[in-house]
């Protein structure tokens, strides 16, 4: 039934009736590809359904914007749990994943600011209150990454667990505030 189109609902089977059919036997059908992009669509009386949504360049922005925020967000708050542990281990052990982390995290923040402009130009203007959550975010962004930097190179104990706070903060509220865009 590959492209064929076989509704027979109650307006009748102008799209192409199936051998041995007759009015009103089928009310549902896969009808091939259109309008769903490269899914597979079912057509019943009431309309057209896509059985898959279709994945297209704006799946693939949101993908990476989402897969480096896991990275960035979820990794702080995995580095965070991991540290009395890793302590445990070895004075120096929790340095040593902080540095290996930051080889991730990094990257994954840079991804986030290439695909955030890309979030940007693609949404284009969405009014005012999408304006000024967009310049929360914008604040939020800059706060989680300067206070990850400086978190990474102050020497005090004190100034280090501050800007460790501040980090993990920053991070889930840009997260959150991600989301309210996304909405
Ligand atoms: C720490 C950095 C960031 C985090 C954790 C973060 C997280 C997120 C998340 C979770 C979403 C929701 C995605 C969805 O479900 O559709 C989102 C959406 C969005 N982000 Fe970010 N983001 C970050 C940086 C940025 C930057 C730097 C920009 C702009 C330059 C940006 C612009 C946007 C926009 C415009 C959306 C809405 C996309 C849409 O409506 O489809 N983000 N962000």
């Amino acid at each position: 039934m590959d492209g064929t189109a076989a509704f027979l609902g109650p307006e009748g089977d102008r799209a192409g009736r199936l051998p041995g059919a007759t009015r009103g036997d089928a009310a549902l059908a896969v009808v091939g590809r259109s309008d769903c992009g490269r899914s597979s669509l079912v057509r019943a009386g009431i309309g057209t359904l896509c059985v898959m949504s279709p994945v297209n360049l704006e799946t693939l922005r949101l993908f990476l914007h989402v897969l480096a925020a896991t990275v960035w967000v979820g990794g702080q708050i995995t580095l965070a749990a991991l540290v009395p542990a890793l302590r445990a281990a070895g004075t120096d052990v929790p340095k040593a994943a902080a540095h290996a982390f930051n080889r991730v995290a990094w990257p994954a923040f840079g991804i986030l600011v290439l695909t955030g402009i890309w979030n940007v130009v693609a949404e284009g203007d969405k009014g005012p209150a999408y304006q000024h959550t967009l310049m929360v975010k914008y604040t939020l962004v800059v706060g989680s990454g300067v206070t990850a930097y400086l978190h990474a190179r102050v020497a005090s104990r004190k100034a280090m667990a501050v800007l460790g706070a501040l980090t993990g903060l920053t991070a889930l509220a840009t997260l959150f505030v991600g989301i309210m865009l996304a909405e």
